[in-house]
């Protein structure tokens, strides 16, 4: 087996650290790869994700303790705002033990200013200019000629070189400009006093082995190529961004531009912790590696999900929900025997809590059974094989089956049972505490309809308690959680209950029956998950539960309630 493969190689440094020891400042030294992390910056341009001064400058200390190179902080000339940003980021995180702290710039004097004047503070500051080079751009969007905005570079890469010993300069679409032209910039602004040339693919365009030749070529060609690092930058318009982020690190790029979770303009940046891992994992393949601690990564993108409100794909690489996460009964059976049959690396690498084996009707009996072992049931093994249909039929019925629902299986307490009443209609309003009201109409058997109406201090208790004053059937709420299953604003929300016979959990009574519904509104998800935790309850009572008519109005209820 290849070496890497074995995912106890990646495991092998405790700290989780992707290159040991390394010397951040060995700009020369072959494999090390820096990480220029621009989640505040491109990241922040993401649509729909804006951030306070305040959690710029958390996530900045965050991004400090996961050990990238540099940060780019923000766009100073954007605004006052900005600048003040970047400038207590600089003051307080930029140390001497610190990241880089860089500010972008336009090529103008006045950007490069601002851009000084807001990164000055930090131990190691760093200027990042940038202008356009191909043609749709300079004569489309700039409207300037070639020769203009070689003339621009020059003279704003000097000035910023006059301000600052590190000075970034980026070809902003790189990747569809002209290869002569672009290499002519390049070698200019490398004799005007630039660190580092970034080759940016701005609208992800670019295929990987393109891209990898354009870095290849371009470092082969351009004079002064030897004295300064390459850069990468990468868009995910066509999913490409990790793909050719590393396709032009292979090619001899030695910083990587980056961002947490992949957040970014329209599709966004290649992802920090999808290349970090790349590198990782695969490092006997590249022989690159980075400085970055793997084991905050998960915590690092937890935060920059929090904060911007753009919520991480269950199915993201490395910190998605689901990353670690096993349904099929064959994935289960393999983890279960040997780890490294379905993982590549493990979840405490990236500080993820743990691999999770979700039981679902895909799962098979051999993840029953370790689950019911891990809770301290024993089952006889006569009765693992009518537990396990049990629990099939079960998974049919709800998406993911909990520990309390494998429990609840155990002591033969879930009844699956056709629905008795149904969630026809919701209608809720908000408003101050105590005043939210919910309306329901549920379909009862014998197929006619009730509506009931409840005032709560909640829209949620609202309709719990319109749908008890229909059913009549006392219970106590033992377990409520909401849960996104999808991203967006139409996310499908996922609520699970389990109530219990009222008095029976005084009583010392364990017998409790789950519930589960989804919808896009939380409160119907809320109301369905709470009629079909009811209905079970009542299947099992035996109990004819008689829907009463109570609803607010003697002309409403004749109004809505045929019977
Ligand atoms: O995508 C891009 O071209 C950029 C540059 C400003 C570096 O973000
Ligand atoms: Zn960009």
């Amino acid at each position: 087996m290849d070496k890497e493969m074995n995912p106890a190689n990646g495991d092998a440094d405790p700290n989780g650290r992707s290159r040991a020891g390394s010397d951040q400042n060995d700009r020369k030294s072959d494999g090390a790869v820096k990480i220029f992390d621009t989640t505040l910056r491109d990241g922040e341009q993401s649509p729909g994700a804006s951030l306070t001064s305040a959690e710029k400058l958390e996530l900045a200390r965050q991004l400090a303790i996961l050990g990238v190179d540099i940060i780019e902080a923000g766009f100073p000339a954007a605004s006052p705002d900005d600048l003040e940003g970047v400038r207590r980021i600089a003051a307080t995180v930029g140390t001497e033990q610190g990241p880089v702290i860089a500010g972008l710039a336009r090529t103008s004097h006045d950007d490069i200013d601002r851009a000084w004047e807001a990164v000055r503070e930090a131990a190691k500051p760093r200027i990042h200019c940038f202008i356009a080079t191909s043609a749709l751009h300079m004569e489309r969007k700039l409207g300037l000629t070639p020769a203009e905005v070689l003339s621009r570079t020059v003279e704003t890469v000097g000035y910023a070189a006059s301000l600052c010993r590190d000075v970034e300069f980026s070809a902003e679409d790189a990747s569809r400009s002209d290869p002569a032209f672009l290499a002519e910039v390049l070698e200019a602004a490398i004799a005007s006093g630039a660190t580092t040339v970034n080759i940016p693919d701005t609208v992800g365009y670019a295929l990987p082995q393109e891209y990898g030749a354009l870095i290849a070529n371009l470092i082969a060609q351009t004079p002064g190529a030897g004295d300064v690092i390459w850069s990468v930058h990468c868009h995910d318009d066509l999913g490409l961004a990790t793909a050719n982020t590393l396709a032009g690190l292979q090619a001899g790029a030695r910083q990587a531009e980056v961002t947490i979770n992949g957040l970014g303009e329209r599709a966004g940046n290649a992802s920090l912790e999808e290349v970090v891992m790349a590198l990782y994992t695969r490092r006997g393949a590249q022989r690159l590696s980075t400085a970055v601690n793997t084991r905050h990564l998960a915590r690092s993108s937890r935060m920059v999900s929090h904060y911007t409100g753009m919520v991480v794909p269950p199915n993201k690489a490395i910190v998605g929900a689901n990353a670690f996460a096993h349904e099929a009964g064959i994935h289960q059976h393999g983890m279960l025997q040997d780890r490294r049959t379905y993982e590549i690396m493990t979840p405490q690498t990236v500080g993820a809590e743990g691999s999770r084996l979700v039981l679902g009707k895909h799962s098979g009996k051999h993840a029953v059974r370790q689950r019911l072992e891990q809770l301290g049931i024993d089952v006889p093994e006569a009765s693992v094989g009518e537990l396990f249909r049990a629990f099939k039929a079960l998974a049919d019925r709800k998406k993911t089956v909990t520990d309390a629902d494998l429990r609840a299986l155990v002591t033969d307490e879930v009844q699956i049972e056709d629905a008795l009443y149904e969630l026809v209609d919701l209608q809720v309003s908000c408003g101050r505490p105590g005043l939210s009201t919910a309306t329901v109409r549920l379909s009862c058997p014998g197929g006619h309809e009730r509506v009931a109406a409840s005032v709560a201090d909640g829209p949620v208790n609202a309709a719990f308690r319109a749908i008890d004053s229909l059913l009549e059937t006392p219970n106590t709420l033992i377990e409520y959680a909401v849960h996104g299953v999808t991203a967006g604003r139409d996310a499908l929300g996922e609520v699970t209950v389990r109530l219990a016979p009222e008095d029976s959990v005084d009583e010392g009574n364990t017998t409790s029956f789950g519930g589960y519904g989804a919808d896009t509104d939380v409160i119907a998800a809320s109301a369905k998950a709470y009629l079909s935790a009811l209905n079970q309850l009542i299947a099992a009572n035996g109990l004819q539960a008689v829907a009463s008519a109570a609803v607010m109005t003697e002309d409403y209820r004749s109004v809505n309630s045929p019977s």
